[in-house]
């Protein structure tokens, strides 16, 4: 069985269970600024998991593509990936471990055909927080699977994604001794103070990897054998005329270029361009560590060439459409880099001559003058067994003041905001932020072109050809706050896109929604389209102040606003 064989099947099981599938998400997550990644199948999830009612009901499917960069530096064994797809179903209040349990093994046993014998399990063991989970088990049993083992925390709890929010134990499930698939008992919440409070609604959130399961059906124990990375090892291959699995330290090498390749195109494919800040540093990051593996292996081709495959691979994916100015801007971060790898090596020789430090101001002058990403000076340091404190170097950047917020906040771990509250009151002000800006400007073909919220700050981007007027500003601050006065309600609606069309919501037609979407509406004010959440009420707002309104990008605004 092969990825598109494997994935239609999941999801029709489900179907077959009444539930709904919902959209493969893009990988920077909506109105979530505390995370850089979507890291699980979950992730677009979390408002519904918490309690708000989803549009498409209460059972969910769907195949979500992720990057998870927190084990970059594990890349280069037969099973961790940056980008990864995860194929997951969600109970949202609705069945509970029976069921889950029950849906799992008859797709493992009767769809994917997998012998009762080769499965094993393992359950939570239980701690000061939650009990053994002895009620998993005895499902497991019931459906005569011998080999259960009770683990601890590390091994048996999922989440909370970031410090807080959703997270309960977990029974994971093996083929042949590898996981490929955890199914999550999301019945506590843990709080800001580490405490994990039982929470009012219980979930089911699963995830089963993609690659791996792949690898399994397939018999390969290795999940860069399977069709998911067969082809891009075959071209590196090809171009270094090395072949893969001969010597060790080449294998890693090709492994490496393999993973970070394909995830650079899915990231760029959501309109990431490389940068020194968050997502933007990420790619930077597994661009330039991919092109110096490149060099290991004395290929001297464009890193373009090993692209190229990932665009068959995953054929079904609509962004990668855009295949040329994908491949453009590879090349460009890639040349980019080139010009300054050759004279960065010589400062790494000399700074390291006789020595076996390295000291974080030198690490950073590799970083800010010749664009060595940390973990690529790290692997240099580790092949050549010198020492370099990540701590130290960090403290240069922050003295530097050109720390990318992403190593400031720790946001390179996936995280759920914990002032969730505050920037839930700014999504709800954006919304009548982007209404006033049409009344104002009397423009109605305004939309939003892009939104990133923080606890601190709302910054929206719209379409309109040239800089407002500061009298045209202080209007829509106005027009803002009167309707904060007005204490209007904010009510969620429920209605097919074509209603939600109809009836002049705001919203992006031609994206993917799925066959129910929630329509929010603020008074008589605003009506719009979006996965909330929102506050009930806009008396809970304050005062909206409008700081900066500036240029985007051509024929784009962007707005900074705060609540005061
Ligand atoms: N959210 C769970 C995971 O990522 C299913 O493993």
């Amino acid at each position: 069985m092969n990825r598109k064989q494997l994935i239609k099947k999941y999801i029709e099981f489900f179907k077959s269970k009444n539930h709904k599938e919902i959209p493969n998400a893009p990988l920077i997550p909506e109105n979530d600024p505390t995370v850089l990644f979507t890291t699980a199948g979950m992730h677009p999830i979390v408002p519904y998991l918490l309690g708000q009612p989803h549009a498409q009901g209460k059972r969910l499917v769907n195949i979500q593509k992720c990057i998870r960069t927190n084990d970059i530096e594990e890349v280069g064994d037969k099973t961790h990936h940056t980008f990864f797809e995860m194929l997951g179903n969600w109970s949202l209040g609705d069945y509970w471990k029976k069921e889950s349990i029950g849906y799992s093994f008859e797709f493992l046993t009767k769809i994917l055909k997998i012998p009762r014998s080769k499965i094993s399990i393992t359950c939570f063991k239980g701690d000061k927080d939650a009990k053994k989970d002895t009620e998993s088990a005895e499902i497991w049993k019931s459906l005569r699977i011998k080999n259960i083992k009770f683990l601890g925390k590390k091994d048996n709890w999922w989440g909370p994604a970031g410090k807080t929010g959703p997270c309960g134990p977990d029974t994971e499930i093996f083929v042949n001794k590898f996981e490929i698939w955890n199914n999550v008992f999301m019945q506590y919440n843990k709080d800001p103070k580490g405490r994990y409070n039982p929470s009012k609604q219980k979930n089911i959130d699963t995830g089963m990897g993609v690659e791996r399961t792949v690898a399994i059906l397939n018999n390969l124990n290795d999940d860069y054998l399977t069709e998911t990375f067969k082809p891009i090892i075959a071209q590196i291959e090809k171009l270094s005329k090395k072949p893969y699995e001969k010597n060790k330290q080449d294998t890693i090498a090709m492994r490496i270029i393999a993973d970070h390749v394909k995830a650079s195109i899915f990231i760029l494919a959501d309109e990431i361009e490389p940068s020194n800040l968050e997502q933007g540093y990420v790619l930077r990051r597994l661009i330039r560590r991919a092109v110096r593996y490149l060099k290991k292996l004395d290929i001297k081709e464009s890193i373009t060439k090993i692209a190229e495959p990932v665009f068959d691979i995953y054929n079904d994916y609509q962004e990668l459409k855009n295949k040329k100015q994908i491949l453009e801007k590879l090349e460009k971060e890639e040349q980019k880099f080139k010009l300054t790898l050759e004279k960065g090596l010589n400062k790494f020789k000399k700074f390291t001559k006789n020595k076996k430090i390295l000291s974080g101001k030198q690490t950073f002058l590799l970083y800010q003058s010749y664009g060595f990403p940390f973990e690529m000076t790290l692997d240099l340091a580790k092949e050549n067994k010198i020492k370099i404190s990540k701590s130290e170097f960090e403290k240069e950047l922050k003295k530097h003041q050109k720390l990318s917020k992403t190593a400031t906040q720790g946001r390179f771990k996936s995280g759920l905001a914990d002032d969730s509250n505050k920037t839930t009151k700014l999504h709800t002000v954006t919304h009548l932020l982007i209404t006033a800006l049409r009344k104002v400007l009397k423009d109605k073909k305004i939309m939003q072109k892009g939104s990133n919220i923080t606890p601190e700050r709302t910054r929206l981007d719209f379409n309109f050809p040239r800089k407002l007027t500061e009298k045209e500003v202080k209007e829509t601050e106005n027009l803002v706050n009167v309707q904060i006065k007005k204490c209007c309600e904010v009510k969620r609606l429920e209605m097919s896109p074509s209603e939600a069309k109809k009836t002049g919501a705001v919203g992006v037609f031609d994206k993917k929604y799925g066959n129910k979407v929630s329509v929010y509406c603020i008074g008589n004010f605003s009506k719009e389209i979006c996965a909330g959440p929102h506050v009930s009420n806009t008396k809970e707002l304050g005062k909206f102040k409008i700081i900066k309104e500036t240029s985007s990008s051509s024929g784009v605004r962007r707005i900074k606003a705060i609540l005061k």
